[in-house]
């Protein structure tokens, strides 16, 4: 792996390892051994053009828990601002001597452009792209839902039958796709629900079931439900759904539609949350969430995909 862009470029196979070296990032973790040696005298660039709490942490967290170096770059009050292009805060990036770079963007395809534009060499990892991927939410999404619904042989297995439902805002949502293309390689039977102005021109041809109505694919009794963020300042007064009220009271995961599924099913959500209105606050709260343990693994996760990219690499030469 050169570059960690899209769910799209990755095999089954090599999905299934970077879970499995997660596993192991999450065991050192979990016996305090806070840094491992793996990555002394990289440098990380966290490379942030939109705002985020939970993956720049973490991948700050992730960087330095493998004793890399780590320089957070936000736009604001950088010289982007100023108006200064990707390529030339790519190339002063690369002058200050990253060996990778992480990058987050309200851009579509941005992750790709700095990766394949020949501007620098440095393995590129997408941290958000506009509504287009999120792979490393995905990849800790499917460290979560193995570890719950395959148990303690999950070293080297798959998510092959189990059933998650996905919720909400998938048009704007950069998490639903990656997980569609990651949980559906891994196996996975995906269903989508959101109303009909929700769902993207084209995913009648992604590899899952679209539903537009929750109560039907929680009748299904799935093992887990994914809500996502509902992106209001893109829905209210664009015309995708009549009021917020009516919204929610459609598509929310409400403690009594939580009531009715299965023992079993757990309940995700990427963050951040917009509590009562997409999930009822004491669901995300109660004893099915493992929202906060999706940001524990995050770390995990991101240790694995910095040193399948980076550890790897100087193993190599
Ligand atoms: N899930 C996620 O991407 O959260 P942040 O925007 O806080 O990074």
């Amino acid at each position: 792996m050169k570059h960690f862009i899209s769910i799209a470029d990755l095999s089954r196979a090599e999905a299934i390892s970077v879970l499995d070296t997660a596993e192991h990032m999450a065991e050192t973790q979990s016996r305090s051994i806070r840094k491992l040696p793996t990555l002394v005298g990289t440098t990380v660039v966290n490379l942030f053009m939109e705002d985020s709490t939970r993956t720049r942490i973490s991948f700050e967290a992730a960087a330095k828990r493998l004793s890399a170096d780590v320089i957070n770059f936000s736009a604001k009050g950088s010289s982007l601002s100023k108006g200064e292009s990707l390529k030339d805060t790519a190339l002063t990036l690369q002058a200050m001597g990253a060996d990778a770079v992480v990058v987050r963007s309200s851009s579509s395809g941005a992750a790709h452009l700095l990766a394949h534009a020949g501007w620098i060499d440095q393995p590129i990892v997408n941290a958000g792209d506009g509504a287009h991927e999120h792979p490393t939410q995905a990849m800790l999404d499917a460290f979560t839902l193995r570890r719950h619904l395959v148990g303690e042989d999950r070293l080297g297995a798959d998510l092959a039958g189990r059933r998650i439902v996905i919720v909400g805002d998938v048009l704007h949502s950069r998490v639903a796709r990656s997980n569609v293309l990651l949980l559906t390689l891994l196996g996975a039977e995906v269903t989508l629900v959101a109303p009909p102005a929700l769902v993207p021109v084209g995913a009648d041809i992604w590899p899952c079931e679209v539903l537009y109505d929750l109560d039907d694919a929680l009748a299904a009794q799935p093992d887990a439900v994914m809500m996502l963020r509902v992106q209001r300042e893109r829905m209210i007064g664009g015309g995708f759904f009549p009021t917020p009220g009516e919204y929610s009271r459609r598509f929310a995961l409400t403690t009594d539609r939580a009531a009715r599924l299965p023992e079993h099913t757990i309940v995700l959500h990427p963050g951040p949350m917009n509590r009562g209105f997409e999930i009822a606050g004491d669901v995300a709260d109660g004893r099915r969430s493992v929202i906060t343990e999706q940001v524990a693994n995050g770390v995990s996760v991101r240790m694995a995909v910095l040193y399948h990219l980076l550890a790897s690499t100087s193993e190599e030469t």
